[in-house]
C-alpha cells in the first residue's frame, strides 16, 4: 500500500485542476502583454482568476500578485519593508518557517534590521503580551507571523494581532501558506498589510503564489519591470495561475466536506495513536489547530529511530518537520522551541484524498516496528 501523509509539504494536483490547465494549455498561448487577441485571451485567463481568488478570500483584485510561490513573495514583502517602509525592526518568533528565519539573519548579519523574537509558551502559541510589549517598544516595525504554523499546525490569532500591530503603529505581513484554501479567510476583517499564499498546498502546481498587499500599503518591486501592475515583473504563469484558481474554487465550494472529512481523520489518528504507550503530540493538537496537520512524538526507544525512513520503506509519506529540513538529520527549529525536544518527532499531514483505511495501515506499521 502506498500512504501520502505529507500534505503540509506538498499535495497532488487535484483532477479539476488539472483539466483547467490542460484546457488553457491546448487553447491559450498568447503573452498576456501583448495587444493582439491571442494576448488579451491570455490576460483574460489571469484578471478572471485574480478575481475569484479575491473574491474567495474577501480582498480587491487589485491587492493579489501572482508569483512564483510563497519564498518569492515573502522575501518581496520583507526587502519591500526595509527599502520603501523604512522599517528598521522586524519582529517575528523562532517558529516561522524557515525561509523567514534564514532570510531574516542574513538581513540583520548585514545590517539592514534589527530582528525580535516574540516568545511562544509550551503549546507553541504567540506570547500575546510579550508581541503587545515588542510592538510599543517599536512603533514602525514589522511584524512577521504565520496563521497556521506548517509543522505542528497551531493557529494563530491574527484578527488579535493585526489590531495589536494597528495600535502601535507597526506593518503585519502573515504567512497563510497553510491556512489558504482550508479556513475560511476573509482579508477585509483581519486587514493584515501582507499575506501570502503558495499553490501546491492546496492541490494547485509548483511554481505558483501570490502576495496580498493592502490598498494603499506600497512597496517597491523585487524583479522590476511591467507585470502585475509594476509589482512583479516576468511573463506570468497563465497556466499555474488557472490552476491556483481551479483550487481556489473548489476549496471554498467543498468547504465544510473538507473540513468535516479531513478533521474525522486527524481524530481517528490521534485515538489510534493514543493507544501506544508515551506518545506525545505536539503544539496545541487537541485544541486550537489544523485539521490537516498532527505532529507526534515518539519514545526515546531504538525500535523509534530513523522513523521518517522506516515508514517510507513501508510505503508511507510523512516528515520530520518541514520539507525544506526533512532528509536532513536535525531537529526541527519549532520542535526544539516546545517542552522536551529530544524525542523523535513526526509530522503526519492529510488532505481530502486521504482515507482511513490508509491511517489503520501506517498505525498497524508504527505498532509492528521493533
Ligand atoms: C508556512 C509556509 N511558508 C512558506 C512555505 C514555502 O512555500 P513555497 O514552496 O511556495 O515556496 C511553506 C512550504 O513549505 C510553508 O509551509
Amino acid at each position: 500500500m502506498k500512504v501520502y501523509l505529507d500534505n503540509a509539504a506538498t499535495t497532488p494536483l487535484a483532477p479539476e485542476v488539472i483539466d483547467e490547465m490542460i484546457f488553457v494549455m491546448k487553447n491559450v498561448y498568447g503573452n498576456p502583454s501583448s495587444i493582439h487577441n491571442w494576448g488579451r485571451e491570455a490576460k483574460v485567463v489571469i484578471e478572471n482568476a485574480r478575481k475569484t481568488i479575491a473574491t474567495l478570500i474577501q480582498a480587491s483584485p487589485s491587492e493579489i500578485y501572482f508569483t512564483s510561490g510563497a519564498v518569492e513573495a515573502i522575501t518581496t514583502i520583507l526587502w519591500g519593508a526595509i527599502s520603501s517602509l523604512q522599517v528598521r525592526t522586524i519582529i517575528t518568533s523562532k517558529i516561522e518557517h524557515s525561509i523567514v528565519i534564514h532570510t531574516l539573519d542574513k538581513f540583520q548579519e548585514r545590517g539592514f534590521v534589527k530582528v525580535e523574537y516574540c516568545k511562544t509558551d509550551g503549546l507553541g502559541h504567540i506570547d500575546l503580551q510579550h508581541l503587545q510589549t515588542l510592538t510599543e517598544a517599536n512603533n514602525g516595525a514589522l511584524v512577521v507571523l504565520m496563521h497556521v504554523n506548517n509543522e505542528i499546525g497551531n493557529i494563530s490569532p491574527i484578527n488579535e494581532i493585526s489590531l495589536m500591530c494597528k495600535q502601535n503603529q507597526c506593518y503585519y505581513c502573515t504567512d497563510m501558506v497553510q491556512s489558504m484554501g482550508k479556513l475560511a479567510i476573509n482579508l477585509k476583517e483581519i486587514s493584515p498589510d501582507f499575506a501570502i499564499s503558495s499553490g501546491h498546498k492546496l492541490h494547485a502546481p509548483k511554481g505558483i503564489g501570490f502576495m496580498y498587499i493592502r490598498k494603499g500599503v506600497k512597496i517597491q518591486p523585487l524583479l522590476i519591470g511591467g507585470q502585475e501592475m509594476n509589482q512583479r515583473a516576468g511573463t506570468e504563469n497563465i497556466y499555474g495561475i488557472a490552476g491556483l484558481s481551479k483550487a481556489f474554487e473548489i476549496a471554498y465550494m467543498n468547504y465544510e466536506y473538507n473540513v468535516d472529512y479531513i478533521s474525522g481523520l486527524k481524530q481517528y489518528m490521534i485515538q489510534l495513536l493514543e493507544k501506544i504507550p508515551n506518545i506525545e503530540f505536539n503544539g496545541d493538537a487537541k485544541g486550537n489547530s489544523l485539521y490537516t496537520i498532527l505532529n507526534v512524538s515518539f519514545p526515546n526507544e531504538t525500535k523509534y529511530e530513523m522513523l521518517v525512513y522506516k515508514l517510507d520503506i513501508a510505503g508511507i509519506a510523512v516528515s520530520e518537520g518541514s520539507a525544506c529540513s526533512s532528509g536532513v538529520n536535525h531537529l526541527s527549529h519549532v520542535i526544539q522551541e516546545l517542552p522536551n525536544p529530544g524525542r523523535p518527532a513526526i509530522r503526519f499531514s492529510f488532505s481530502k484524498f486521504n482515507t482511513k483505511e490508509e491511517i489503520d495501515y501506517c498505525i498497524e506499521i508504527i505498532r509492528n516496528f521493533n
